[in-house]
């Protein structure tokens, strides 16, 4: 856009530099002139030939068409581990998907596995954004009708989030007020949030309602509780339906195993349980570390609630489903069962069939003895119960992508836009 005004400025100003004595040049400039338009026509054509060819020109004009029945939900974070997943469902119960997310942690082989399975035009379309950038984010919502908005995008690691703190309140909350704002400029009004447990700190009563205090004690947690914040503030002062989700530890993959976790093995050391005991499964790391075997839980090691990635993403479609103007809905999103770190271990190893080894380590600095949810809330008001609750057959869930996929989603990981 920018060099058209400029020259079309630049002719504009040249007009008093023409002086009486050079007139006559335009009758015979007359054939030049027909000559030009003529070209210019025939590249017009040929542009518009061009796009009507690539499947960018028939994409937006589907997505940015309202459809009774067709409820259209922009994903972002599409391409990370639990937004995949969410996508995924979404598009076998029929919804229409738009994906934003910049690739900056999640796998451009995840939504390469999404398009293979849904092909038909106007069922799924990829945008490559990043979401810290408002006006990338206002064209997108300018150039397609979205219903609604599940937020995944962030970045979600605790020991990172105490070592490069801006990163967090930068990725979650300031790029949630932007997402937000462009909600609001452009009349979308049903927003699915995902939060996290981690915003409740370290609770002296379990289990965790949702009426626990938040009282976060990492960069993670109050980047999240911050964007939570803001959220309900402007839920106030709108008619946006609101649904916060507030997970506890998420495990597993797809039952089909067409996706599955793939962080980046720069993120391998921050990363999560699940991942390391893969990863010592597979050899690639000597094995597992457990850090604090003095607890004052049953075995002396830590408690968490483990929740499948497929029934997470089952509470996000309860909770659309259920979500109404001007009302918000806060819950915990866990199985209400807290397992330790032995018995995680065990499961693992059972799981992968694999006698990982196992280094037992003195506490880690902010680790809680144990967190688990009350997910009562949430089982009367959206009628949603964890079904995968066998840590076992999760992780072989999960174990059996992470075998046949030992490089992750591979080379198709690499960005080749
Ligand atoms: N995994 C868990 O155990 C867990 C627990 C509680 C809450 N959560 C929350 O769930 C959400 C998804 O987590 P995940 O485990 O799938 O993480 P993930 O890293 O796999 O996915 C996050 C995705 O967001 C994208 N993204 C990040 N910043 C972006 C930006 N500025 N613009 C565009 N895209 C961007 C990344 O590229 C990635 O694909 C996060 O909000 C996280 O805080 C996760
Ligand atoms: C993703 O977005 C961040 C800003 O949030 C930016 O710094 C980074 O370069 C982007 N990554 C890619 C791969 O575009
Ligand atoms: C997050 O924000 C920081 C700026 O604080 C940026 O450098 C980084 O690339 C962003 N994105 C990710 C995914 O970390
Ligand atoms: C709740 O969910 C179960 C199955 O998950 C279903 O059979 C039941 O009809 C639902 N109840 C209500 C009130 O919707």
């Amino acid at each position: 856009m920018l060099p058209i005004n400029r020259s079309r400025s630049q002719s504009r100003a040249g007009s008093p530099w023409s002086f009486p004595g050079m007139d006559y040049s335009d009758s015979r400039r007359k054939p030049q002139v027909v000559a030009k338009l003529v070209m210019v026509a025939i590249l017009t054509a040929f542009c518009i030939f061009i796009l009507k060819q690539s499947p960018a020109f028939s994409g937006p004009s589907l997505f940015l068409r309202r459809e009774v029945g067709a409820t259209h939900v922009l994903v972002t974070g599409g391409a990370g581990y639990i937004g995949s997943h969410a996508a995924l469902r979404l598009l076998k119960d029929s919804y229409r998907v738009t994906i934003v997310d910049n690739l900056s942690r999640g796998n451009i082989g995840a939504i390469k596995v999404l398009e293979g399975l849904f092909p038909e035009p106007g069922r799924l379309q990829f945008i490559y954004a990043d979401l810290g950038d408002a006006r990338a984010v206002n064209r997108i919502f300018a150039e397609n009708a979205f219903d609604a908005v599940m937020h995944f995008a962030a970045v979600a690691y605790v020991g990172e989030s105490t070592l490069d703190p801006l990163r967090y309140y930068h990725n979650i909350t300031a790029n949630t007020l932007t997402l937000l704002e462009a909600m609001s400029a452009h009349g979308v009004k049903t927003l699915i949030y995902s939060s996290t447990c981690a915003t409740y700190g370290e609770p002296e009563k379990m289990p965790i309602t949702e009426g626990t205090p938040q009282l976060p004690i990492n960069p993670y947690g109050k980047a999240k509780k911050m964007a939570e914040d803001i959220i309900l503030d402007f839920s106030k002062k709108s008619d946006m339906a609101v649904m916060i989700l507030r997970y506890f530890n998420v495990i597993g993959s797809d039952p089909e195993g067409r996706l599955g976790e793939a962080p980046r093995p720069e993120l391998r050391e921050h990363g999560r349980i699940s991942g390391a005991c893969f990863d010592a499964a597979l050899g690639i790391i000597p094995g597992l570390k457990v850090r604090g075997t003095d607890y004052p839980t049953n075995d002396g090691t830590c408690i968490r609630d483990y929740i499948d990635v497929t029934d997470l993403v089952d509470a996000h479609v309860k909770a659309l489903d259920k979500a109404r103007p001007s009302k918000v809905g806060i819950y915990n999103v866990g199985t209400g069962k807290g397992r330790s770190v032995k018995e995680f271990v065990k499961a693992c190893k059972k799981a992968t069939g694999v006698e990982v080894k196992v280094e037992y380590l003195s506490r880690r600095p902010g680790d809680y003895a144990e967190v688990y949810s009350d997910p009562s809330k949430i089982n009367q008001e959206l009628n949603w119960t964890a079904q995968y609750i066998n840590l076992q057959e999760s992780l072989s869930v999960a174990w059996r992508w992470q075998k046949a996929h030992p490089n992750g989603y591979g080379s198709q990981s690499v960005i080749t836009l």
